[in-house]
């Protein structure tokens, strides 16, 4: 029988055939869904930011503060990197836009205070050499995508804040809220203990024990789905940093690569996974407290429609009131950095740009106000 008058499902249930069969690459049926879904999303925007997903990635280098964090950013300094977060223009700076007063945009400490990320400029690819072990016995500097701080910066982090960082692990984001020195206590959960170990790692290696007990830190590994039953009404901020298509990684990895055929049903049910998680984290905060839902992905469906979907159904369910915090003035202290696309609905989307090559990284700040 030639192959071509082979029924379909004999080639599919044949050892031989399907040994020899080349293997569709989870990475490029990632491209082609990303070709189809964000072809449309973006319309022109999405060669520019196909070829820089394909591209090499730049990455900020968060200064440990329980390091001698002085040497370590005059070091960075003499690599010509800087400090984005502390070179950002001050809110007096920055241009009035539509007639609005620079009055009007909220005070600087709505930033989470202490973080220091040193990056290239724009348009320079130089890399940052690995860290290092400092004098003080803990590493000098995290190499992390400089767009992962902004989450935390926008949670705005006040002295006293009682934490939850809801997936947490590896763990980049759990050591940058431990930088603000704010936690009161900081709860980092994850639901895979093969993760919280990495996570447990990245924490001993850059905070001192006192440190960690100073801030209460508690690492769990539960279905961050039930959090809200668990400890509702309890957190001042709550960090949502949901599982994704982790679009850049989707692009270049194929080893845990969500677009693996055997993980379709796993990728479809993402955004209910994301609308329980963030749920719960809204759940969990105490009225009047600030959640950060984000992503590292482009997706409108996990991005906005995601919140969106949310807050309706906290308030048709739970009658709780959620609101939107306006994020357009940190668009505005960061867009030096980073690239960010100009019409989110709801919350701010860094996009990979071959001038700056981070993210993509979506971010939205929530007030529950009831
Ligand atoms: C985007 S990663 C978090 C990255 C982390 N915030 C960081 O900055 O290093 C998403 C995490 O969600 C975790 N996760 C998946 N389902 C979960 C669930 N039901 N509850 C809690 N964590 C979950 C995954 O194990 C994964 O580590």
């Amino acid at each position: 029988m030639s192959l071509s008058a082979t029924p379909i499902a004999v080639i599919l249930e044949d050892p031989i055939l399907a040994a020899t069969e080349p293997k569709f690459p989870a990475t490029r049926l990632a491209l082609q869904n990303f070709d189809m879904t964000y072809g449309v999303q973006f319309g022109d925007l999405w060669p520019s930011i196909r070829v820089s997903l394909l591209s090499e990635q730049k990455y900020g280098a968060l200064v440990n503060n329980f390091a001698s964090w002085d040497h370590v950013s005059a070091e960075l300094e003499q690599l010509n990197a800087r400090d984005f977060v502390n070179k950002a223009p001050s809110h007096g700076e920055l241009e009035p836009e539509n007639g609005q007063t620079t009055a009007s945009f909220p005070a600087s400490s709505d930033c989470s205070p202490n973080l220091r990320c040193f990056t290239f400029t724009k348009g320079d690819v130089s890399r940052f050499p690995p860290a290092r072990l400092g004098s003080l016995g803990v590493m000098d500097y995290y190499l992390m995508d400089a767009a992962s701080l902004l989450p935390v910066l926008a949670l705005g982090l006040q002295p006293g804040d009682t934490v939850l960082d809801l997936c947490a692990a590896p763990g980049g984001k759990t050591l940058a809220l431990l930088q603000t020195g704010c936690c009161r206590n900081l709860a980092a959960n994850d639901l895979s203990t093969s993760r919280t170990g990495r996570l447990q790692k990245i924490l001993h290696s850059y905070v001192p024990q006192d440190i960690r007990d100073r801030s209460q830190v508690r690492v769990t590994s539960w279905d961050g789905r039930k959090w809200g039953e668990l400890e509702g009404d309890t957190y001042d901020r709550v960090l949502v940093d949901v599982p994704c298509t982790t679009d850049r990684h989707s692009l270049h990895e194929e080893e845990n690569n969500i677009f693996q055929r055997s993980r379709k049903k796993e990728r479809q049910m993402l955004p209910m996974l994301q609308v329980q998680l963030l749920a719960a984290g809204l759940l969990a905060t105490k009225p009047g407290g600030h959640v950060v839902y984000s992503t590292c992905s482009l997706s409108h469906l996990q991005n906005e429609y995601v919140v969106q979907g949310t807050i309706e159904l906290l308030a048709n369910q739970y009658s709780i009131e959620v609101r939107v915090e306006d994020l357009t003035h940190f668009r505005k202290l960061f867009m030096d950095t980073f690239s960010f696309f100009p019409s989110c609905q709801v919350g701010e989307l860094v996009i990979p740009n071959l001038m700056a090559n981070f993210g993509p990284m979506y971010f939205c700040k929530m007030c529950r106000l009831t």
